[in-house]
């Protein structure tokens, strides 16, 4: 008996002390939909992310309406999570919950789309693309191709995203920026396809319809859209890519897919793989680490030639 309580607690010293278990930190997070290809690897890249990270994701589909985003806010902030984070549908009307948030002593992150607040101290840190330049980066393609292309008007149609959305906003911004260096380039019309491929399309028919102009160009403000859009010219009997050339947003695999196939000339790289970087600040913002205001993303351009070469090299 003596032996084994000796032994026993000798095992007891030996046995280093147990490290304390802190709580594992908790996020809400309020996603846009499911609206989009980009979206769906945006969602899985944070969903990932926490787990990989030891974070309890608390996780809420707004389904592209901002009043299901301002509930899903107060629900976290009820809940008294660590942190908050949410790409925001549209670009206005967060002061009020923000404010709620700041009051309840609980961060928040913006990521992928930003906001239009009177106080920027409403948020902690904004990760995500610079949406202007990925619209000039479209907006300069075009305007090479023009230069390359003789005689007159270049007649544009433009797939606008969600109405009110920064990507929507910015990408209109740069690439009008741009083109209007040549007088040639025309945006002839101009409607929102809401990022789906659905409505893509049924934008687009509505375009063809028209037949008072001659389309030259598509610029879509994301690849679904374009997709849709390449479905509805390949219906009217035109040539997608060639009778009508098209530049769009994202570098999903869908768009490499179509560029392989001749039918999209262009997309415009936005990174939806966010995960990683927004788990770290979190964890950085909870331990009261400095983090930068403004994180931005590096991406890149990709034109139908080098497709077949990249396409099996995309991670989304
Ligand atoms: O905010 C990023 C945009 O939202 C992507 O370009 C689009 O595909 C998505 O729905």
């Amino acid at each position: 008996m003596k032996i084994l309580r000796r032994s026993l607690l000798a095992a007891a010293l030996l046995t280093p002390a147990l490290p304390a278990f802190a709580a594992p930190l908790v996020m809400g997070f309020s996603q846009v939909g499911a609206e989009s290809e980009w979206r769906t690897a945006n969602t899985a890249s944070v969903k990932a992310a926490a787990k990989e990270a030891g974070i309890t994701l608390k996780f809420a589909d707004a389904q592209q309406k901002q009043e299901n985003q301002v509930k899903a806010i107060r629900s976290y902030i009820a809940q008294k999570v660590d942190v908050i984070a949410f790409s925001p549908v549209v670009e206005s009307g967060w002061d009020t919950v923000l404010k709620e948030a700041k009051a309840a002593g609980i961060p928040v992150i913006l990521t992928d789309r930003s906001v239009k607040v009177a106080d920027p101290s409403l948020y902690a840190t904004f990760i995500g693309s610079d949406f202007v330049e990925e619209g000039r980066k479209a907006g300069r393609w075009v305007v090479e191709r023009a230069a390359k292309a003789p005689g007159g008007a270049l007649n544009i149609v433009e797939l606008q995203g969600t109405v009110g959305s920064a990507p929507a906003i910015d990408r209109k911004k740069g690439f009008e920026e741009v083109i209007k260096a040549n007088a040639k380039l025309q945006i002839i019309r101009s409607q929102s396809g809401e990022f789906t491929r659905a409505k893509g399309k049924e934008v687009m028919e509505s375009f063809l319809k028209q037949r008072d102009k001659k389309i030259d160009v598509l610029f879509a403000h994301n690849d679904d859209m374009a997709i849709g859009a390449i479905q509805a010219i390949e219906e009217a009997g035109l040539k997608p890519g060639q009778d009508i050339a098209i530049v769009s947003i994202d570098g999903v695999r869908g768009a490499f897919e179509a560029m392989k196939a001749g039918k999209l000339n262009v997309t415009v790289e936005c990174n939806p793989l966010l995960g990683p970087q927004l788990m770290q600040l979190a964890k950085d913002i909870v331990a009261k680490k400095p983090v930068d205001k403004r994180i931005t993303v590096t991406e890149s351009v990709y034109t139908a030639d080098v497709a077949a070469k990249e396409l099996p090299n995309r991670k989304y």
